[in-house]
């Protein structure tokens, strides 16, 4: 118990509640998922059921490469989620010996179906479709997606406006990225002139968030560490972070406590299945709570709210499939929508 030097009665509501920094007793705010995305379910569901006025039922078909359990039980929570909300969802799975060209074409032709809104091809890949630099690879894959249909964001037709960071003319942002947003929107945490470290390279996470953080919809100054970065570069900038974001998903790497400025924000979009069995994250989220600002804890973090933005996405898919609907998102005036409701007492 900590001695004051005062009485708490004598103190303004502001002075109480900065008394835990002053004390250098803070601890984060655990930024949980849930909330964030029952706010996106919420609109999800009152879209799903105008559209179903007009007799449009959004489909989402997913396309499964090989038998990874982990990709097996995303795609099915994904699926279930859809499903749940009033759409549809169907699974098509195929031998992970398929080549490129085999898997671009059956792609290509599930695009082609007027019926299906919107399509994810579950990553990672197999290696021999993921690593070739030369011959087809997963970007011809991605590509015989239409941008209209590409709720993951990571088609030819769709990446441009990321990288331009036009929001208003953007056809979908990647899940993940537009769950980093809903949370830093819920949560009311400024981005602009912030320093954001991104760490990662990942197609659907780290790399769209990287141009999303440093572009026009954030104005941060984006900082992208990878696996080139040097330890002492990594370090550096680490702790020069106001915003962290990590997305690597591997056992030898760790961000401890040590590397983080006080105050700081830290997501942890990372889900990797330990030894254990359990789901962890990049963060050593016990140690860097005490540090930070606010903080997403793994599981209950960012990933039932990239569940709920896929849904949004499939539901604006829908929308676009039936002229309902331009390329855009409004993030400045739908801003309110998604803040924390202000806590009455
Ligand atoms: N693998 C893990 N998460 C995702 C995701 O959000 N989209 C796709 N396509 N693959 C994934």
């Amino acid at each position: 118990m900590l001695a004051l030097p005062f009485s708490l009665s004598r103190l303004s509501l502001a002075q109480i509640v900065a008394l835990p920094r002053i004390y250098n007793v803070a601890m984060a705010e655990i930024m949980f998922g849930k909330p964030v995305a029952d706010g996106i379910e919420r609109r999800v569901r009152d879209e799903v059921k105008s559209l179903s006025a007009h007799g449009i039922i959004p489909r989402l078909d997913v396309v499964l490469v090989g038998k990874s359990a982990a990709s097996q039980r995303y795609v099915g929570k994904k699926m279930e989620f859809c499903e749940r909300l009033g759409m549809q969802a169907r699974l098509h799975t195929f031998d992970d010996h398929i080549s490129a060209g085999e898997l671009r074409d059956q792609v290509q032709r599930i695009n082609d179906d007027p019926a299906v809104h919107a399509i994810l091809v579950q990553l990672p890949l197999p290696r021999h479709i993921e690593g070739p630099t030369s011959g087809l690879n997963k970007f011809d894959v991605f590509d015989a997606i239409s941008g209209p249909k590409d709720v993951d964001g990571i088609s030819r037709e769709t990446v441009p406006e990321l990288y331009r960071a036009q929001a208003e003319r953007m056809l979908h942002l990647p899940a993940t990225a537009l769950a980093v947003r809903r949370m830093l929107e819920f949560y009311g945490i400024e981005t602009e002139g912030k320093v954001a470290v991104i760490v990662g390279r990942n197609d659907i996470t780290a790399k769209p968030i990287h141009h999303m953080l440093g572009g026009r919809m954030c104005n941060a100054t984006a900082i992208w560490c990878h696996r080139y970065t040097r330890k002492a570069d990594h370090d550096r900038f680490m702790r020069a972070a106001d915003i962290i974001v990590t997305s690597v998903g591997s056992e030898r790497y760790r961000i401890t406590a040590d590397l983080i400025k006080p105050g700081a924000v830290v997501i942890d979009v990372a889900t990797r299945v330990g030894a254990d069995g359990k789901l962890n994250g990049d963060v050593d989220f016990q140690q860097v709570k005490e540090v930070a600002s606010f903080i997403t804890p793994v599981p209950k973090g960012v990933g039932p709210v990239t569940v709920a933005a896929l849904t949004e996405n499939v539901v604006r898919a829908a929308r676009f499939a039936h002229g309902l609907a331009q390329p855009g998102y409004d993030f400045a005036s739908s801003r309110d929508a998604y803040l924390r409701p202000a806590i009455s007492s």
